[in-house]
């Protein structure tokens, strides 16, 4: 590829702020794991059920065990926990998926899924489809259950920083 290229795109998407979520995925057909992710899109509210979609790297042991046990929770952080989000991408020195569970609160949901404490919001899915493209696999969940905290105020990340949303003058 034109590293020129690569380097411009990279940059570009590093412009656009996302927010930060931990997809985690637990069953007896892969696992318990969890990886932390600025793709979770939101894809339908309007099918049989919603839908949303994540884009997670082959290489991510979650991608395989989210395919093989065919669920996953989407796990949207608070604002004030980028502490889960290095966790969970494996930069606070827990490279075992084991240890990253080990040191955060989360519980079961309906599915089996892990809901993690510090979501502001908790979508779990059964997996309806994946592609792999390229180097990611995108993966879009069927939502069946969505728990909700009392403070909506996510964590995003843009121009490679933690960040939050402030609200604009004249904008009520
Ligand atoms: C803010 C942030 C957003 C990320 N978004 C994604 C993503 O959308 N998809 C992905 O595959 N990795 C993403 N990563 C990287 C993974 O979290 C990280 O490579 C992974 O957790 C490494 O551990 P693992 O290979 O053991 O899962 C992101 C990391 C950070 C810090």
């Amino acid at each position: 590829m034109d590293i020129d290229l690569r380097n411009r795109f990279l940059e570009g998407m590093s412009r656009a702020a996302t927010f930060v979520a931990v997809a985690t995925t637990d069953g007896e057909a892969g696992g318990r794991y969890g990886v932390t992710i600025s793709s979770l899109t939101s894809v339908s509210a309007d099918g049989d059920h919603p839908s949303l979609l994540a884009c997670i790297h082959h290489l991510s042991p979650a991608a395989a065990a989210i395919l093989k046990n065919r669920a996953f929770c989407a796990n949207l952080l608070q604002e004030d926990r980028q502490h889960l989000s290095d966790l969970f991408a494996g930069r606070a020195g827990a490279g075992e998926h084991a240890e990253r569970f080990e040191r955060t609160p989360w519980t079961p949901g309906t599915l089996g899924q892990p809901v993690l404490a510090g979501a502001t919001a908790s979508f779990e899915c059964r997996v309806a489809t994946a592609v792999l493209w390229e180097t990611h696999h995108i993966i879009v969940g069927k939502v069946v259950s969505v728990e909700l905290s009392d403070n909506p105020a996510a964590l995003l990340y843009g121009q490679r920083a933690y960040r939050r949303a402030v609200h604009l003058p004249g904008d009520e």
